[in-house]
């Protein structure tokens, strides 16, 4: 028996889960069930992945703590997955005691190893939030192509890389305002020390071949160290030792898979850290990541493992992005789905899980999403072909069996039948390689040859015509419901890890409890329960809904996310302005002033007030008289060559034209509020 622990990434808590996310949960879910089938020790671990500045700024926008949000997003998120069959050990935060502790045993020993060093920095800094500001919340125009409104780390237009510090005109993403560069002290990970240890560990096998590939290009461009501080305000964990200086949440993020994995065991109480753990650990650790956290997984994460005496993961296994329809998943298109949307328009998940199934290889590659693909795939082979079989057979045997079948024996040895029962039987140990090397589409394709055969058996001799005369066929229809049933369960049992709650159903029609072994594949089966629908057709309909549905959501959100930039003034902040009518009782020219008019006007509750306006160039005094205009009451006083001006008429203009005074509608009375 086999110790294995398995982690998928934690997903970030300021976000839903998403299709894109599913495919890696989807693939690492099966492996696991596929693992736990075998009779393995097997624990599926992950976590939200809470720390961070987004997650701070998120939660400040909503007007809530951040421990509040996260908290609401793992409820949702914990729901996604059980709703999905996505069957983790534990979910856990990376917002816990255990975690801490972790984390800072981890900082202090790499400390004692000499792998921390402190470097003063200079960082932009947003003086009216008062606060450092990373990357993603510096923007300005790219310094190559000069496309405005880009990211402080690379450019939507060009695909440049760049520092923040490069980008021409920046300004913070927070306040609108122009950050200052200002000094900081920060901990780094001395990853450059590591560059031997991490070149002979990636490639001991520990990759795929494409990743020891990228990785290879990253040693030539050299390994930098690696700044895991993060000035405060944050959300995360203090540095040991200082008070206004946290672990950037790349530092704590994956040891948020060791906290979860101990959260578990002392739940359950009779497994040994150490074991799991510990350098010379004999058990198994494999990490299921997609493709654009390597960096993180291949070099940072083993290189803190190792330097803080702990063992080395026996494995990453990287996946690449889901495309939808051809294209990178697009909130405007609608095929940025989420998960629980898929849930709401198509009702059953695992039309998802077979399909990412019938994709998913070992390797790098994007895998692509085709909605009309979808449909047909679960039409053809889910409805049309797998639950196809005892839909056409499962009443007979009821019927005309009373619920039994006969044993392998009973066939004749050689012949048709006997031969596809021996044939389901003997795929046992390709399909478990397949399996345990991840090439799931490959072995959905064995299955289904299978599956494929059992149908042609049933359409070539018509166990619905041979039913018509009993006395005359009762052996050869006897012998196609048996063939039938007994490799109909084979193969559910294969595709258990894939279809885990069709296998359940599945199971108790053959009145068992469920399918958790392969050792479970046999010859023979007990008697046979009536046969109950199993799954629904999918509708083109349910797809057009489900873009739809996103759509929708997305719209929603954009005027979420609106309220969410930051250069908003709150309702409160607007009505600090005392926005009046007011009547225009008389207006003057003023000498010497070639710009300005001279106003009096009637603000009823207010009174008489004396303003000088900039309108010069487009009104005449005379034409004024009588006007409702609208009027700012509460501007300070401010002291003229030519007078007191109380206040400030409005008017429009730009670069070319105005100003234009903005009128109040008839009816609207000296005094009154413009709100
Ligand atoms: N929080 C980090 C991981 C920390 S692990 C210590 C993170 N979170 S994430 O929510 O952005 O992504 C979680 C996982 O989902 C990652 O492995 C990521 O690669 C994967 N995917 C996110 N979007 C995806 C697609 N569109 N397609 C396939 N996988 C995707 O990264
Ligand atoms: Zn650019």
């Amino acid at each position: 028996m086999r110790r294995i622990l398995i982690t998928s990434a934690l997903p970030y808590a300021n976000g839903s889960i998403h299709l894109g996310h599913l495919v890696e949960y989807i693939q690492t879910d099966i492996w696991s069930r596929y693992q736990k089938m075998n009779g393995h020790e097997v624990f599926y671990v992950c976590a939200d992945d809470t720390h961070g500045t987004p997650i701070m700024i998120k939660a400040q926008n909503e007007g809530i703590t951040p421990k509040q949000l996260i908290a609401n997003v793992h409820k949702e998120h914990a729901q996604d997955f059980a709703d999905f069959y996505v069957n983790f050990d534990n979910f856990y935060t990376t917002d816990s005691k255990e975690n801490q502790l972790y984390s800072e045993e981890i900082f202090k020993s790499l400390d004692r190893n000499k792998k921390i060093s402190t470097k003063e920095i200079e960082q932009y800094f947003d003086e009216d939030k008062q606060m450092f500001l990373p990357d993603r919340f510096i923007k300005g125009e790219c310094p190559k192509c000069n496309v405005k409104d880009q990211y402080g780390d690379s450019c939507e237009a060009c695909g440049a890389t760049y520092s923040p510090t490069d980008l021409v005109n920046p300004y913070s993403a927070l306040s609108g305002t122009t950050p200052i560069k200002k000094k900081t002290k920060h901990f780094f990970f001395n990853l450059s020390e590591c560059e031997q240890f991490l070149k002979d560990w990636t490639t001991s096998g520990t990759l795929q071949f494409e990743a020891e590939n990228k990785i290879q290009e990253w040693f030539k461009s050299g390994l930098q160290d690696w700044d895991i501080t993060r000035d405060k305000p944050y959300f995360g964990f203090l540095i040991p030792g200082e008070t206004d200086k946290y672990f950037y949440v790349w530092l704590d993020a994956p040891i948020g898979y060791m906290a979860s994995f101990k959260n578990l065991i002392d739940q359950k109480g009779n497994i040994n850290f150490d074991d799991f753990w510990s350098p010379d650990s004999s058990t198994e650790l494999y990490h299921f990541i997609g493709k654009d956290i390597l960096y993180f997984h291949a070099l940072f994460w083993p290189a803190t493992l190792n330097f803080a005496g702990f063992r080395k993961p026996t494995k990453i296994f990287a996946h690449g992005f889901l495309t939808v329809n051809g294209e990178k998943m697009s909130k405007s298109r609608g095929t940025f789905i989420t998960a629980r949307s898929f849930l709401n328009n198509i009702n059953e998940p695992e039309f998802l899980r077979y399909y990412f199934a019938s994709k998913l290889n070992d390797s790098m590659s994007d895998i692509d999403l085709n909605l009309d693909d979808l449909m047909s795939k679960v039409n053809s082979d889910l409805v049309g072909k797998l639950v196809n079989i005892p839909s056409r057979t499962f009443g007979f045997i009821h019927k005309l069996f009373n619920g039994k079948i006969k044993s392998i024996d009973q066939l004749a040895s050689d012949s048709k039948y006997s031969q596809l029962v021996i044939k389901s039987i003997d795929l046992k140990s390709e399909i478990l390689d397949l399996y345990e090397s991840r090439l799931y589409s490959q072995l959905v394709r064995k299955v289904f040859t299978l599956v494929e055969e059992v149908n042609e058996l049933i359409s070539d001799e018509q166990p619905w015509s041979l039913a018509k005369d009993l006395e005359q066929n009762k052996v050869q229809l006897h012998n196609i419901l048996t063939t039938s049933a007994i490799v109909f369960r084979n193969s559910i049992i294969y595709l258990s890890p894939i279809l885990p709650n069709l296998s359940k159903e599945v199971a108790s029609l053959f009145n068992e409890t469920d399918f958790n072994s392969f050792n479970q594949i046999k010859d023979n089966i007990n008697k046979i329960n009536q046969y109950k629908h199993l799954y629904q057709r999918l509708d083109k309909d349910n797809l057009v809904k489900l873009i739809e549905d996103n759509k929708i959501m997305e719209n929603k959100n954009n005027a979420k996310e609106d309220l969410d930039t930051g250069n908003h003034i709150s309702i409160d902040d607007f009505i600090k302005i005392d926005l009046r009518v007011a009547e225009v009782l008389e207006a003057n020219h003023v000498k010497g002033a070639d710009k300005l008019l001279q106003v009096t006007l009637n603000v009823g509750e207010l009174g008489k007030k004396n303003v000088f306006a900039g309108i010069k160039s487009k009104y005449n005094p005379d034409s004024l008289i009588g006007k409702k205009v609208s009027y700012v009451a509460n501007l300070a006083p401010r002291k003229m060559k030519f007078g007191v001006s109380e206040g400030m008429i409005l008017a429009a203009s730009d670069s070319n034209d105005g100003p234009f005074i903005l009128l109040a509608d008839d009816g609207a009375q000296a005094g009154m509020k413009i709100k």
